[in-house]
């Protein structure tokens, strides 16, 4: 079972010092709560293990964007992995420092990099070669200099969930070692961009320590070679994806991830960036619902919750496991349900077959949904997204407002 945030103190469950029962009474459910020293013990957790490499640790926002959490980041001193200029413009909002920005993705507009360039961002994550041209002309367009970095795809198997593997030569992101060295020789020759650094992401919760030691390898020898082409990399960005344990994966420690880097990076004089989310996040939210209905039948028990897949998609797109726990402690006998939402799909689930003591109206918790949670929700079957709680001690604040009809329909209109 994975460990939590929430912990059971004389009969009750409580985040920080909040009892859990009272969030969901103050403010409703569904609702996604994070807590405030998880978020800054964790980040200084990760600090603390990378002292040797004592790198620049740039949260990736799609796991997190909200600007509280951001803000807490920026505090700690951390920089941002960026993948869109809404989210560099969220970054700003927080009071992050634009020059602890590096922005990977693979189709960054005319308008985003313009943006970047004008805020002077730490690197550009370079994807193509027709990016490259596109950040020189920009660049140079507003009298400028943009710096880069290309993103190596070292065809590296991180053994993960296929939709979230990112570094194998058959998916879409970076270029190969060949091409990688043949833009460089070429940014070297273009007038408004500076060659930084180098980079690689190769996917998302990953339970292995050989992916992340294999591609730095191979990122290494590039860096290696490049100096004998007389370029010279100052900073080598591992990317993100170290995995977490949702159920009974054994992902390696932050310290073994460190050690394993810092091994392969050997005395290179190499300012390190590392890009995490999950690894950061996921274990400091939890998303609270309430059970609408029960539901039992012959061969199916269902709880219908007021959460659903719009809240979090996670189970839905790759049936990944989340831990729920009932926040109302009751003798009932243990029956398996199904915690499933009102949306009408079949695919809107959050956990099939748990083994649970519940009745209606209980209060659930679902576990490990600070990353990827609330940031991939939408407006599905015109439901509102879920407020968002911070709880700091005994206090707790709201750092997004549910949403209201209002909001999800501004902006559209009839004909006249
Ligand atoms: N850097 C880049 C360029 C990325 O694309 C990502 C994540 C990260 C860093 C952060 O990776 P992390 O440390 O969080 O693994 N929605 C999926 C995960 C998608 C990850 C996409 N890229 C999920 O819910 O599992």
């Amino acid at each position: 079972m994975s460990k939590s945030m929430i912990y059971s103190k004389k009969g009750a469950f409580l985040i920080e010092n909040v009892p859990v029962k009272k969030l969901a009474d103050e403010y409703g459910t569904p609702a996604y709560v994070y807590s405030k020293k998880i978020i800054e013990d964790t980040f200084i957790n990760f600090k603390k293990s990378f002292i040797k490499l004592n790198p620049l640790v740039c949260f990736a926002v799609k796991a997190n964007s909200n600007i509280a959490i951001l803000n807490l980041l920026a505090k700690q001193g951390a920089g941002f992995d960026i993948v869109s200029g809404g989210e560099l413009k969220r970054v700003i909002a927080a009071k992050g420092d634009p020059k602890k920005l590096v922005f990977s993705g693979i189709g960054k507009s005319i308008e985003e990099i313009g943006l970047a360039i004008s805020h002077d961002i730490l690197a550009f994550n370079v994807e193509s070669e027709g990016e490259l041209y596109r950040i020189q002309s920009i660049a140079k367009s507003l009298n400028k200099k943009a710096a880069i970095s290309i993103r190596v795809n070292p065809n590296v198997d991180a053994k993960t969930h296929p939709y979230i593997s990112t570094g194998l030569k058959d998916n879409k992101f970076g270029v190969d070692e060949k091409k990688s060295i043949e833009l460089y020789l070429l940014a070297k020759n273009l007038d408004s961009i500076v060659i930084k650094g180098i980079d690689c992401h190769i996917g998302s919760q990953i339970t292995e320590i050989n992916p992340f030691i294999d591609s730095a390898k191979k990122l290494v020898a590039l860096i290696d070679h490049l100096k004998t082409l007389d370029i010279n990399i100052e900073h080598f960005d591992i990317g993100g994806g170290l995995g977490i344990n949702y159920k009974d994966e054994l992902p390696p420690s932050f310290s073994d991830y460190a050690d394993a880097i810092n091994q392969v990076i050997g005395n290179r004089k190499l300012k390190i960036i590392v890009e995490p989310g999950r690894s950061l996040i996921a274990k400091a939210g939890v998303l609270l619902t309430s059970i609408e209905y029960i539901k039992e039948g012959n061969s199916k028990n269902f709880a219908i919750v007021d959460a659903a897949m719009n809240d979090l998609m996670r189970p839905s797109l790759y049936d990944a496991y989340h831990e729920i726990i009932n926040i109302i402690s009751h003798n009932l006998d243990k029956k398996e349900y199904d915690i499933v939402g009102p949306v009408c799909e079949t695919g809107d689930f959050f956990g099939k077959n748990r083994l649970l003591s519940i009745k209606n109206k209980d209060l659930l918790a679902i576990l490990d949904t600070g990353a990827y949670g609330m940031s991939m929700s939408s407006n599905y079957n015109t439901r509102p997204r879920s407020v968002e709680i911070l709880v700091d001690n005994e206090k707790s604040h709201i750092i997004r407002e549910r949403e209201t009809f209002e909001h999800l329909i501004s902006g559209e209109s009839i004909l006249p």
